[in-house]
């Protein structure tokens, strides 16, 4: 039997531009309908579209605010999530990658996979007969970007055309941001250490994609003049590199005095967790620029649109 077109959010290249934007829109409804509805965090929505609806919510690695805010979001849309350890499962033990896709297809109505590895999240979705969504990989974090875009826009108004600097690792979540300038129409300067530049195929794809994405070694260059400046942690889990990272990435580190090639009215992000002190300093990151637990919170805002388009609802 063929299966229906199923709405996988895997990354935010695989969705279209009018379907990102609708997520976002959908994303400051919702949060707003929570002002208005939402008396106590464990309140449930008037409306609940996700009712007869349950989750599997898979963790290879650790996570505060992906499962929060997927557990909240499933809860005040009245559905069900179910949180797993991957260590816990069969998965974790031998288990076919495919043969849980089945079974967990066959349990639930959609899987969220925070996974170790990229390939371990495709295999899902095309094993899977129930959409699919990345709460993390090694190659990119798409609903934490979707969260920072609806941060930006509440702060500063439409992405479009404006400037996002990121001083650091050319990781994760610098991919989905990759992804993001191209179908957002954002500029995005990157300042890496050559070693630790992002995914040289996915700068591929947004240079043919038209793109607008400079790469430099110098973060006052890539700072110039931005409305938003973001980094993330220089180890992410799984690297094993540490030493040479914190050598390395050092230069690049967010201070007060970086801080001030931005534009006036700039915002600092940061997915968090954050390591002070590391790659980003208590001053900036405590700073008045600074918009890291909007950031935090808004994380449950789009991940109910996701779901919701997920699901069709
Ligand atoms: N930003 C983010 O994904 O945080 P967690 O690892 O806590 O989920
Ligand atoms: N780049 C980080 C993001 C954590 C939310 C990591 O993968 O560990």
């Amino acid at each position: 039997m063929l299966k229906p077109p199923l709405r996988h959010f895997l990354d935010i290249n695989t969705l279209t531009k009018p379907e990102l934007r609708y997520i976002l829109d959908l994303a400051k409804k919702m949060k707003q309908i929570a002002t208005e509805e939402g008396h106590g965090k464990g309140f449930v929505h008037k409306y609940t579209p996700l009712k007869d609806i349950a989750l599997a919510m898979i963790f290879e690695k650790a996570s505060t605010r992906t499962r929060l805010s997927f557990q909240m979001a499933m809860h005040q849309l009245g559905g069900t999530a179910l949180i797993l350890q991957g260590t816990d499962m069969q998965l974790g033990h031998g288990e076919s990658v495919s043969d849980t896709a089945q079974v967990l297809s066959g349990f639930t109505d959609g899987v969220m996979l925070r996974a170790n590895s990229h390939e371990t999240l495709l295999e899902m979705a095309q094993n899977a007969t129930v959409p699919v969504i990345n709460a993390l990989t090694d190659f990119s974090h798409p609903c934490q970007v979707m969260a920072d875009i609806l941060t930006f826009e509440e702060k500063l108004g439409s992405i479009k055309g404006k400037k996002i600097a990121w001083s650091g690792d050319g990781n994760n979540v610098a991919v989905s941001w990759i992804h993001a300038a191209v179908l957002f129409e954002c500029e995005l300067a990157i300042a890496c250490p050559k070693e630790y530049k992002p995914n040289s195929q996915v700068l591929g794809w947004a240079k043919n994609n038209g793109g607008n994405i400079t790469v430099t070694h110098d973060p006052a260059a890539a700072i110039k003049d931005a409305h938003c400046v973001i980094t993330d942690t220089w180890v992410s889990m799984g690297d094993t590199d540490k030493k040479d990272r914190l050598a390395k990435l050092a230069p690049f580190q967010i201070t007060r005095k970086l801080m001030q090639h931005s534009d006036k009215d700039s915002i600092f992000m940061h997915c968090l967790p954050a390591h002070r002190g590391e790659e980003v300093t208590d001053e900036v990151i405590d700073g008045s620029k600074s918009v890291i637990w909007e950031e935090a919170e808004n994380r449950l805002h789009i991940q109910k649109a996701i779901l919701l388009w997920c699901f069709g609802k």
